[in-house]
């Protein structure tokens, strides 16, 4: 059942895309040649195009093949080739690694073409930073204009940035300021896959101005600047602010109508690596599983980016089963999406009793009431009753629907909510109420008055249209909810771990608000909007949690410009809390049960305790080529991901032991010890003493049983000692384990799979 619904998904995907493609029988590859050490890019150009010739036969055949060079952070190119060609290509000595470019897609759940709502963390104040800190932006572009984008009160442009404000299409230099100090576009990737921009019939600019809205929202909601009484007309009234409003943003349009071609992304990195971001934020990714390291534009251009110092922050997806965690490479912060305590709610009054609470978007006069009537009742004539209940095109008898309102069900839960409304508009109905099991993550704007309810809401709402001949409803105005309970918990979509490719790193790392968020949008892009041109939308998605994990390393960069990106990581997860505002564990919305490391990895981000952590768990790349190793990375995976020769140790460190914030062991026979490394980020001398919460079946025991540290910077190693005594049939059991100095925890998630004792 549940691989069915991805299944669907991932039909309705490729059927755009094949729909897209052009027919020729070259494809676009993405051909990686890892470090180079040539004077400048033409020299690199050059002899990329000589690589070429030698299997396109001339250089001008290679000039014309070619789309992307990669030439600054690492050395490669992407170009149009048959797969004859392409292999001949791949057996060069200078090439590395020759994949195919695949296709991201943006991480909202309007990317499933719906569009979800609720907001940002209160009314916190913004936390200061403490210096100048860059955040590359991969993402649909930004609007310019949003005051979200506004430059008060920052000082100029930092020197060390070596980006640049590329104009085109309605954007000039003046849409560059000291808030938007760069701004670049990729197409060439997408274009060659999928047809010219012009060809698609939709609203787009040819520069880095963004059609979309998706991008602008991302991009304020890391850094926007604070704008008081900024909503959604009326909805969520409140001051808008990104989480790190001091931040600079380098834009780096890659999408395109929700689409992001590989070989855009890597040139895109290849930049913002070399431009000097301190960040990358990325609400986008490719379909599950997760795939290899070693053929994966994002994993590969990330690893640049992680030994370069750059964290790079990135969705986990929006996929909401198990295993379904993609941007699961271990050198990414992988986010996860979760509510807010804030709810639209919007009331249906039936004719006889209390009201039905709603969630919706009703900003119109809606004081009148309609007949309802329930789609199955309304069928067309000839289509089966259940086949009207979904609401679909060419279902519903315009004679029976006729300025009433509508009940509609769902057939899968992926599927769009937003034209149903629009079907029943057509037949001149006046409302929708519709039944989803997403009811509370996914607040859908529709063109006319609607609702959406929640399968425990539906039965009163059938029992009542069932006893009257003629029942009436009404759908109140939508207000805004604050302080709901219980906030956060896990939006149903979220990806989840396990993660496929390294089950001895849980995944996702950390959640954040991706439900309901309010951030800047781009007023032309309507479609999701119910026609209304907007300067603020409200999204969900874990493309919106992402920007806040973004924002937090920014700030804790700040105060620590010299930390690595693993450290950085580590002081977001190890701070990272796990209980919800009514005290209880954070549960997932789906069902009221209570989360799992797998939903929301070391828990809820947690920015005020992050810029102090602490203790650090730090690694470098080397630790990450012993973690792939011990996996059986053979010499030729590696180098196909560092682009530089490397060896395997000859009995390289098992995966459990990488000095990750959080700890996995997928395949646990026996007793078994594991080993972290803490560094010690505090003032003073300092004791740590342990909290250890054992999994199911397990007891877990720690040597030393304290830390003393004495000094800034010192390091000490311990080890956990797990004894099992009970298998966990096939699933993983989890717990936690903490060092405390009396006052903040430095907590790490465990997530054990007990195969025997
Ligand atoms: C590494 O690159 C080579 C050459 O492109 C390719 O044949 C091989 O399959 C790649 N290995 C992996 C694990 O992707
Ligand atoms: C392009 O879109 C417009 C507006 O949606 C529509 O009227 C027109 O028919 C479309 N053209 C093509 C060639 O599809
Ligand atoms: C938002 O709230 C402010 C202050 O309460 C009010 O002045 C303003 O009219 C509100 N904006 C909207 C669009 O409701
Ligand atoms: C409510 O129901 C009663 C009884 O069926 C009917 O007389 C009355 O007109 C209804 N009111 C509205 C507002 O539809
Ligand atoms: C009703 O729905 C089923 C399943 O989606 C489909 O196979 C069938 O063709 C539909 N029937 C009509 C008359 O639309
Ligand atoms: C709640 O949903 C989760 C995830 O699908 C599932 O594993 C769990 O068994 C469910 N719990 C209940 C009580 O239905
Ligand atoms: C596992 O560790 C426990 C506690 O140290 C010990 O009693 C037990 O014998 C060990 N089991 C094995 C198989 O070594
Ligand atoms: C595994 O299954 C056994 C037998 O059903 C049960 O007693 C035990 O509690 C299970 N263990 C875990 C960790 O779920």
């Amino acid at each position: 059942m549940r691989a069915t619904i991805v299944f669907t998904l991932l039909i309705l995907w490729n059927f755009v895309l094949v729909h897209g493609a052009t027919s020729n029988t070259k494809r676009h590859y993405i051909v990686y040649m890892g470090h180079h050490s040539y004077k400048n890019s033409e020299a690199v150009k050059s002899a990329n195009h000589d690589t070429l010739a030698s299997v396109t036969g001339s250089h001008n055949a290679a000039q014309n093949a070619a789309l992307h060079h990669y030439t600054r952070s690492f050395r490669g190119f992407s170009a149009m080739l048959t797969p004859d060609q392409a292999n001949k290509l791949s057996e060069s000595d200078s090439v590395i690694s020759l994949f195919e470019s695949k296709t991201s897609k943006i991480h909202t759940t309007h990317s499933w073409k719906f569009l979800n709502m609720k907001s940002v963390l209160g009314s916190k104040q913004p936390l200061e930073l403490k210096s100048d800190v860059i955040i590359g932006m991969l993402d649909s572009g930004v609007w310019p204009e949003s005051k979200s984008f506004d430059d008060y009160g920052l000082d100029a442009v930092p020197k060390r940035f070596k980006g640049e404000c590329v104009t085109g299409e309605h954007f000039s230099m003046h849409n560059c300021n000291r808030k938007i100090i760069g701004a670049r576009y990729y197409s060439k990737g997408y274009e060659q896959e999928y047809g010219s921009l012009e060809s698609f019939n939709l609203t787009f600019y040819r520069s880095a101005r963004d059609a979309d809205g998706h991008g602008s929202h991302t991009a304020s909601t890391v850094a926007g600047s604070v704008v008081p009484y900024s909503s959604l007309l009326g909805l969520a009234n409140g001051t808008a602010r990104g989480g790190a409003p001091g931040a600079r943003l380098a834009i780096y349009k890659v999408c395109w109508f929700g689409f992001c071609s590989d070989a855009d992304v890597l040139s895109a990195m290849d930049d913002a690596i070399s431009d000097g971001v301190d960040i990358m934020s990325i609400s986008l990714g490719p379909d599950p599983p997760q795939p290899s390291y070693f053929s994966d534009a994002i994993s590969i251009g990330s690893f640049h980016a992680f030994q370069k110092g750059i964290v790079v922050s990135a969705s986990a997806g929006n996929s909401g089963f198990p295993g379904t965690v993609t941007n699961a490479a271990p050198w990414i912060l992988s986010v996860a999406a979760s509510t807010i305590d804030r709810e639209f709610d919007s009331l249906i009054y039936l004719n006889n009793s209390k009201p039905i609470k709603g969630h919706g978007v009703n900003l119109g006069n809606t004081n009148n009431y309609y007949e309802l009537v329930a789609g199955s009742n309304a069928a067309a004539p000839g289509v089966p009753a259940i086949n009207a209940s979904f609401c679909k095109e060419n279902t519903l008898d315009p004679t029976l629907i006729k300025g009433k309102i509508i009940v509609c069900m769902l057939e899968t839960v992926f599927e769009d909510r937003r034209e149903k409304a629009v079907f029943i508009k057509k037949g001149g109905g006046v409302g929708i109420i519709l039944i989803d099991p997403l009811a509370e993550d996914l607040l859908v704007q529709f063109v006319i008055q609607g609702v959406v309810i929640s399968p425990e809401a539906a039965p009163e709402l059938l029992a009542y249209i069932a006893s009257y001949k003629k029942p009436m409803a009404r759908i109140t105005h939508s207000v805004t909810v604050l302080s709901t309970k219980p906030a956060p918990e896990m939006a149903t979509f979220s990806s989840k771990g396990p993660n496929s490719r390294t089950p001895d790193i849980i995944k996702p790392d950390i959640t954040a608000p991706g439900v309901n968020i309010l951030a800047a949008w781009s007023p032309v892009s309507t479609e999701s909007t119910a026609g209304r041109e907007l300067d603020y939308n409200i999204l969900s998605g874990t493309s919106m949690a992402c920007p806040h994990a973004s924002a937090a390393a920014a700030i804790i960069k700040s105060y620590h410009p010299s930390w690595s990106a693993a450290a950085i990581k580590s002081a977001i997860m190890t701070t990272a809390f796990v209980i919800d505002n009514d005290l209880n564990y954070i549960r997932l919305n789906l069902n009221n049960t209570r989360a799992s490391p797998f939903d929301y990895g070391s828990g809820h981000l947690n920015p005020g305790r992050a810029i102090n952590p602490g203790l650090v768990y730090d690694y470098d790349s080397n630790d990450i080529l012993d973690l792939l190793c011990s996996k059986g990375a053979n010499p030729a995976q590696l180098k196909n991901l560092t682009g530089k020769v490397e060896h395997c140790k000859s009995s390289p460190t098992p995966s459990y032991n990488l000095n990750y914030p959080s700890i996995a062991v997928s395949n646990m026979r026996g007793n078994l010890s594991v080993y972290r490394t803490v560094t010690y980020y505090g003032e003073g001398r300092n004791l740590y003493i342990p909290k250890i919460d054992n999994p199911s079946g397990v007891k877990v025991s720690v040597t030393p049983t304290q830390l003393r540290f004495y000094a800034y910077g010192e390091k000490l190693t311990y080890r956990l000692d797990f004894v099992p005594y009970e298998v966990s049939n096939g699933s993983y059991v989890f717990g936690a384990f903490a060092w405390i100095d009396g006052v903040n925890p430095v907590t790490s998630p465990i997530a054990l799979n007990v195969i025997s004792v």
